[in-house]
This record gives structure tokens, sequence and C-alpha cells, in this order.
């Protein structure tokens, strides 16, 4: 149900995919790599809706049943990147046709040049840049559109965007799904079905047969604190993050448009926490604490037991926070503009500061097929990879929706806790342990 029957061909010599195409007859336009002409051959594969963000639509690979598909010798134990490409591990991510998003050629050159350079391949979800034919596009909008025809009924909540049907590019990413959960989908015809599995958190995922695996999909936008805390508050009254100060405005707001009072949303985690450095023999300490609030928070699962915390806890210290590390770092690094810099001249948005914006709006995945209880063990392959490093393209609009928003967390004092001080003192955020308050 829902499935788009398309042909990907590849350079059979390197594996490498070229293009997308309706039908067999569709042949390849143009050339990616040069070897293409001398030697390609077409796939039958078929693509299915998986999920979708504010700005591109991601539809899984399948290769269309009894087809032999290229080779595989790759297996968890080595995702680095490859030439070898198998259809059935990677994602095809289109951009939706809004306003303001790069064409994907843009993307490519933007990410090649601007993000690859920062980071070790193997820290990153491989994306490779493929033609789509602008059938297969056209096919896929309706195939969207039918599905929002559906929905109505069923309980999959889409906003009617569609893919830019005139970009004649895409992108083909890794697939980093929960292992099991993947394998299980595979075969089912449920275009919907791929929606469950997402989300912000930790899961422990499978049981039956394989064992349990560790997912885990995190976005953890500022890990640094404001630039304009310095001069424009004063340092002792600081109690919360940018995230956590823009999440606790954005949960008021909610509350607010419900006409309900709940106080700070408490499904959150401070990004800063994740970057504490305690350990599990530490006494109680306030930063220990947030710390392990900040676990909890991401592992979701109400019946882990302590050892699944410190497991938890293990696989973050040890496996997400170099990631992490290395884009706190970069974001202190480009961002070179503060609110008054803003307030003077929007254009002193360089692109360095788009550059610390892509860094902020990153996801990172991080996964194993490896039980939770065994990850410490020695030798286990744990993924952790960044994804959704797209260019920013500054538009008026964007530059003072940023800029307004940075103002109004300054001057509402969310910074301060002002605002949410009077429904819950207890933030989570690292920085409210720095108040003299507390
Ligand atoms: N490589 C991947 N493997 C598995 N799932 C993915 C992958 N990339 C994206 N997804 C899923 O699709 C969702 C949307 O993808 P993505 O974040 O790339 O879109 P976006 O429009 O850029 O999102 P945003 O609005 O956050 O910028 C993700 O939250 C994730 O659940
Ligand atoms: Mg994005
Ligand atoms: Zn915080």
């Amino acid at each position: 149900m829902l499935k788009t029957s398309a042909f990907i061909w590849f350079d059979r010599e390197t594996l490498l995919p070229q293009q997308i195409t309706l039908t067999e007859t569709d042949k390849p336009s143009g050339s990616i790599t040069p070897s293409d002409k001398i030697d390609s051959h077409a796939y039958p594969i078929q693509l299915t809706y998986l999920a979708e963000g504010n700005a591109n639509i991601l539809f899984r690979i399948t290769s269309a049943p009894n087809h032999q598909t290229p080779a595989r010798n790759q297996s968890l134990t080595d995702l680095d990147h490859s030439l070898e490409f198998r259809p059935d591990d990677f994602l095809l991510r289109l951009h939706k046709n809004k306003p303001f998003i790069a064409s994907a050629k843009d993307q490519f050159s933007f990410y090649e040049t601007k993000i690859v350079p920062l980071f070790d391949r193997f820290e990153l979800v491989d994306r490779l840049l493929v033609r789509v034919n602008r059938h297969v596009l056209l096919a896929l909008n309706e195939r969207l559109v039918q599905m929002d025809v559906l929905s109505r009924t069923g309980g999959l909540k889409r906003d009617g965007d569609v893919i830019d049907d005139k970009d004649g590019y895409g992108f083909l990413v890794r697939d980093m799904s929960p292992l099991r959960k993947r394998d299980l989908h595979e075969g089912t015809n449920e275009a919907l079905n791929g929606i469950e599995s997402y989300g912000s958190s930790i899961q422990k995922v499978g049981g039956g047969g394989g064992g349990e695996g560790v997912w885990l999909e995190i976005k953890p936008k500022w890990l640094i604190s404001s630039p304009d805390i310095d001069g424009l508050i004063e340092k002792d009254k600081i109690r919360q993050c940018q995230t956590c100060a823009s999440r606790a405005r954005k949960s008021r707001i909610n509350c607010e448009n419900k006409e309900e009072r709940g106080g700070r949303e408490t499904h959150g985690f401070c990004p800063l926490a994740l970057l504490l450095n305690v350990n599990d023999d530490d006494p109680w300490s306030e930063e220990k604490e947030k710390w392990l609030a900040a676990i909890k928070i991401l592992f979701k699962d109400k019946n882990a037991t302590e050892d699944d915390i410190r497991a938890m806890s293990w696989l973050v210290k040890s496996k997400l926070r170099p990631v992490l590390e290395k884009i706190r770092n970069y974001q202190k690094k480009f961002t070179t503009v503060n609110l008054q810099m803003m307030n003077a001249d929007l254009s002193n948005m360089t692109e360095e500061y788009l550059l610390a914006r892509t860094l902020r709006d990153c996801a990172i995945f991080l996964r194993t097929s490896t039980s939770l209880s065994d990850v410490k063990s020695e030798n286990v392959n744990v993924d952790a990879r960044i994804a959704d490093l797209d260019a920013k393209m500054l538009t008026v609009e964007k530059g003072k929706y940023w800029r307004d928003t940075e103002k109004i967390l300054v001057n509402e004092g969310w910074y301060e806790c002002r605002e949410t001080g009077n429904l819950d003192t207890d933030s989570v955020c690292v920085l409210s342990s720095h108040s003299p308050t507390q």
C-alpha cells in the first residue's frame, strides 16, 4: 500500500548510485560520475514514506521482492564510508517545496566544503547526491496527497507538505533506524508504520530472537550558553541556558494557547547536562542530579532499572559526548554575533553564524545492536553519527525571527527564569544550580 515502484541506477563497477527513475526505459540523463555512461545498471526498488521534518521528507527504500541487490559486505561493524552501496541501507531524503530551502545541489556543495572538513567521516551519517527523475518526484507527491486523504481516518499527522518536484536531485542518506524495528518493518506494507518508531528519545529496541539493541535520536540544539548573557544580564542571575530558556517559553505559550496553567515543559533535558563530568561513584551533588535527570529524560523507559541508567550513562559519556563536545566547540567558534550586533544590522549574521545555526539544528543518532546490559563489554560496536546538517539561508524574515526570538528571551527574563519562576523554580537546567537563590 502506498509504495512507489522505481529504478535505481548504479555504476556497475563502483556500485555507486547515480539516478532514480520511474521506469527502466527512463535512462539516466547526464552523469554524476563519468563512468555511468560506460556501464550502469538499473535495480527495481520501492519507495515508502517514512518520516518528515520541517524541511525534508524521508522515504524508505526497499529492493523489489526477489531481486538480487548488489552484494553486501557491510555489517554493523563496518559502517564507515564505503563505496559499496546497498539500497536497503539507505533512505531517500528530498526537500519540501518551501521557499528559501536551498537546492539539493547547493546543499551538497555546502556539506562537502563546510561540514565534512569539521568532522571525521565516521561521525557523519553518509549522504550521497543522486539525480531523481521528475516523474519519480511527481509520483511521490501523488502518494503524499493520497496519504493525507487516508490519514484523515488514520492517525498520521501531516501538514500536507509536498516535495519540490523541480529540483531534480535528492540525497541518499544512511538509514539510522533502530536495527530491530527496521527489520520488523521490512516485509510489511504499511506506509504509516515507520512513524511510530521515531521520537527524540532513547528506546530499548526489539526483544525476540536476536536480542535487543539501543537506539537514540537526539537534537541537542545549543550546547553553549547565550552570547547575549554577557553584558545584558548580570552573570549571577542566569538560571537557564538558551535551549532551556526557549523550551520554557514555548511551553508557556502552549499552555496559554490551551488555556491551561501547567508550568514548565517537563519532557525536555538540558543539553549542557550531557557535557557534565560526573561519575557513577561520585556522591550526590547538584551536578550529578542534573546529569541523571537528563539521562532519565532521554531514556523515557519508565521501567528502566538502576543498571539500565548506569549503562545509559556510560553510553552517553563514552560514545555520545565526544560528538557533542565537537559540536559544542564549533557552535562556540562560529557564534560570532550577539543580539547587539543583530540589532545594529541583520547582515552581521555572517556565513559563520549560519554555520553555527546549522550545528544547532543537527540530530545525532546513536545505535547499537548490543543490548543495554552488554554495552560496556569490550569491542561492542556503537555508532554515533550526526545527521540533518543542512545549510541555512539568510532571509530578512529568518534574520528578524532569530533576532526577535533572542530579544524576547532576554527582555522577558527567560534566561533569569523571571517568567517561569512563579510556576516552578525547579529547573532541569545546569545553569540553575549557579543561581545564588538556589
Ligand atoms: N538517516 C536517517 N535514518 C533514520 N531516520 C532518519 C534519518 N534522517 C532523518 N530521519 C528521520 O526523519 C525525521 C526528519 O528528518 P530530518 O531531520 O532530516 O528532516 P528535517 O526536515 O531537516 O527536520 P527539521 O525540521 O528538524 O530540520 C527525523 O527526525 C528522523 O526521525
Ligand atoms: Mg533540518
Ligand atoms: Zn539548560
